[in-house]
């Protein structure tokens, strides 16, 4: 396993539509250790694979609970099938966008489907912030980020403390 470099906003590779994974072998399963990894070491819930610059349709998440001891796990072309009508605000970040948190309305209640890395169907029912984890991910397969579903005024607000991070004035 390997720790590898994540990628900040800005990279192209965060804005492009990630590819869906074909084959289900020994590299694949190397990806998927590697984004665990890679996120237990950047103290994050979720990751995707263009994060750390691949473009394929991957993602790991870990936010295990007692009561939700299943919330661990690697999808591979995940989906969201269903969404429920409920919606929920909560405070978003991002390991591509670090120092920057905004509140993000999402649906509260999604169901996904998609592959383990061994090629089986999975499906996901999962509420609250798993099912925000799992919406954040997979809008990164998309080439989404979170700061694309908040209103116009607070995204300025927030690109312009990003770049001020980003050139060492604050924090
Ligand atoms: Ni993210």
């Amino acid at each position: 396993m390997a720790i590898r470099d994540i990628v900040l906003m800005g990279d192209p590779v965060l804005r492009t539509e990630a590819e869906e994974v074909t084959s289900f072998d020994d590299a694949l399963r190397k990806l998927v250790d590697d984004m665990f990894e890679t996120m237990y070491h950047a103290e994050g819930i979720g990751l995707a694979a263009p994060q750390i610059g691949i473009s394929r349709r991957v993602m790991v998440i870990d936010l295990r609970r007692e009561d939700e001891p299943e919330a661990r796990l690697a999808l591979v072309n995940p989906r969201v099938v269903w969404a429920g009508s409920d919606r929920d605000k909560q405070a978003e970040g991002c390991l591509s966008i670090p120092g920057i948190e905004e509140v993000v309305e999402r649906p509260w209640e999604v169901t996904v489907e998609g592959l383990d890395p061994a090629g089986r169907p999975v499906t996901v029912e999962a509420d609250e912030l798993f099912a925000r984890a799992l919406q954040h991910e997979i809008d990164h397969l998309d080439g989404i980020l979170f700061l694309d579903r908040i209103s116009p005024l607070k995204r300025r607000m927030a690109l312009k403390k990003w770049k001020k991070l980003q050139d060492g004035e604050v924090g």
